[in-house]
């Protein structure tokens, strides 16, 4: 079996980033919030222990603990920031709030030899660059623990106890601001936990098919392929693990971007030879669209349209046992709730809302353990080609959330053909993969302008281009001016109805990525 790491959350908001490093080294780990680990522990049989940051204060009452029980497992265990402060108190040392609360950069120094910092530090190194975040402190060391390195506020910015195997930092190894963070991190799983580090998507392609296989036996499955990233893998991995016993279903809904649909077909069922329905059903869901203005409305009619169309063709794909659906990590990971026990967060887009029930279908999620940059990796080794597996993210509402009041036919035509416009110069510039997300939205306002010599009086264009790492905050992109005035030019000469452009230089928060 794989080597595994069992990350306890304490709730930090950067939990995600420990267990994403110590993927990046090979290791697979999961993250299990502090208070239902205990029911874990047997069956996930890891070979260390991390304990995350946390927003919680030691010294609170009822302040969260992790089981007594990870302590005599016998495993190597490594506690961060508030991990160090619960390890310490939990162990019979103290911890107190501090006069100083202590954030962002510091520098430590290294006063003894650790196998934590084997190759990295010796004892004597002084200036390393950390970061911290803490307002408690660790005053007194638990029995058979030692000082490994210090800080100005914090004496027991790293500590250790060689024998139980038991390690601690201040600091927050997991975060870029902490250069030699990584390399910490791969020394407890590597050297301490003895990890082989031999989690690679070559691996998880293999395991991953073996699993689907064992589910599905001689089942159908049907796959919803939207020419997104995510299910774009899930189809390519189902087609390896069970070949024709899959039927993915492309619903176009007239809201996609200009050409979507025909390279979904050209890919799919041409190069992969998928079975493939395509329903072309623009006419349906821009008909009920008609004389809506209202974002939230426009989704909800997106959504139960799909459904509708979606279970109608499955129907008569007939006889289907399973439904797939591109899952991934971050929508099922339990995350520690302050206020009440830990809550599962899933987005409702993700879900073909209620299918699965309504038609006795079970879900194959293939993408459930992994990360976003891990299923574009397992895309690559699945032989996906580079411009689906570096996609942008595009919202399943499509183009109707970027024609802010009523979308018709008319509207989405000219959006199309202004975003193809945009994209295409963005590709030309080099500047595709740099982007998180990029887009044109047709604003349902009239300027007027002079086109030759006559007076024009057409749709404003909006241009969006952000930088992000997860879509949960963004900043807008820095195009160089002549970019912006080129595809700006271009796009008022060639897209009739569209006579001037503006660009959208809001971050996230407070604006959001799409205008509804
Ligand atoms: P916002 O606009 O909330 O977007 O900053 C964050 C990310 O979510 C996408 N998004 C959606 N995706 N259905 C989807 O499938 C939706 O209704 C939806 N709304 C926003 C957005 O494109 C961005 O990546």
């Amino acid at each position: 079996m794989t080597d595994r790491i069992l990350i306890i959350d304490f709730g930090s908001q950067v939990t995600q980033l420990i267990a994403r490093r110590v993927r990046e080294s090979g290791v697979y780990c999961e993250i299990i919030p502090f208070n239902s680990v205990e029911e874990h522990l047997e069956s996930f049989d890891p070979k260390g222990i991390i304990f995350s940051g946390g927003p919680a204060s030691v010294t609170g009452i009822e302040s969260p603990r992790a089981p007594e029980k990870v302590f005599e497992m016998g495993l190597p265990i490594l506690g961060i920031c508030y991990g160090e402060q619960t390890m310490v108190a939990q162990l019979g040392g103290r911890v107190e709030n501090a006069d100083h609360r202590e954030f962002g950069r510091a520098t430590i120094d290294v006063v003894e030899e650790s196998a934590l910092f084997e190759g990295l530090w010796p004892a004597g190194t002084t200036g390393e660059q950390v970061w911290m975040s803490h307002g408690d402190r660790v005053i007194e060391l638990p029995e058979g623990f030692k000082a490994v390195a210090v800080s100005a506020n914090a004496p027991y910015a790293a500590i250790a106890n060689e024998e139980k195997r038991f390690y601690a930092v201040q600091f927050h190894p997991e975060v870029v601001h902490t250069p030699r963070g990584a390399d910490l991190l791969w020394n407890f799983t590597h050297r301490i936990c003895g990890c082989k580090g031999d989690w690679t998507m070559a691996a998880f392609r293999e395991t991953e098919i073996a699993k689907v296989r064992a589910q599905v036996g001689e089942g159908r499955v049907i796959c919803g392929l939207s020419g997104g990233v995510d299910s774009s893998v899930v189809a390519v991995l189902l087609h390896e693990a069970i070949g024709d016993q899959l039927t993915c279903v492309f619903v176009d809904t007239g809201v996609m971007r200009a050409n979507e649909a025909a390279e979904v077909v050209s890919l799919f069922r041409d190069h992969y030879n998928i079975p493939l329905v395509h329903v072309d059903a623009g006419e349906l869901f821009l008909g009920k669209l008609e004389g809506v203005d209202d974002p939230e409305k426009k989704r909800k009619i997106i959504g139960a349209t799909f459904i509708d169309v979606f279970e109608e063709e499955a129907k008569k794909v007939g006889g289907a046992d399973f439904l797939a659906q591109g899952t991934l990590y971050p929508d099922v990971i339990e995350s520690v709730s302050f206020t009440g026990g830990p809550s599962v967060t899933i987005k409702s887009h993700h879900n073909v809302g209620g299918l699965p029930e309504r038609m006795n279908m079970a879900l194959v999620e293939p993408l459930r353990e992994l990360f976003k940059d891990e299923v574009r990796a397992l895309g690559r080794e699945l032989g996906l080609p580079e411009a689906f597996v570096g996609r942008h993210p595009f919202p399943g509402p499509g183009l109707a959330i970027r024609i802010p009041g009523e979308v018709t036919k008319e509207k989405v035509a000219i959006l199309q053909k202004a975003d193809t416009i945009y994209l295409d110069e963005i590709r030309k510039a080099g500047l595709y993969d740099d982007i998180w997300q990029a887009f044109a939205v047709l604003l349902p306002v009239r300027t007027v302008g002079v086109m030759g010599d006559e007076r024009s009086y057409e749709y404003v264009c909006a241009l969006r281009a952000v930088t992000s790492t997860d879509g949960m905050t963004a900043d807008y992109y820095h195009f160089e001016h002549d970019f912006l005035g080129r595809t700006a030019t271009r796009i008022i000469n060639e897209v009739r109805g569209i006579n001037r452009v503006v660009y959208d230089i809001t971050s996230k928060p407070p604006g959001t990525i799409e205008w509804e």
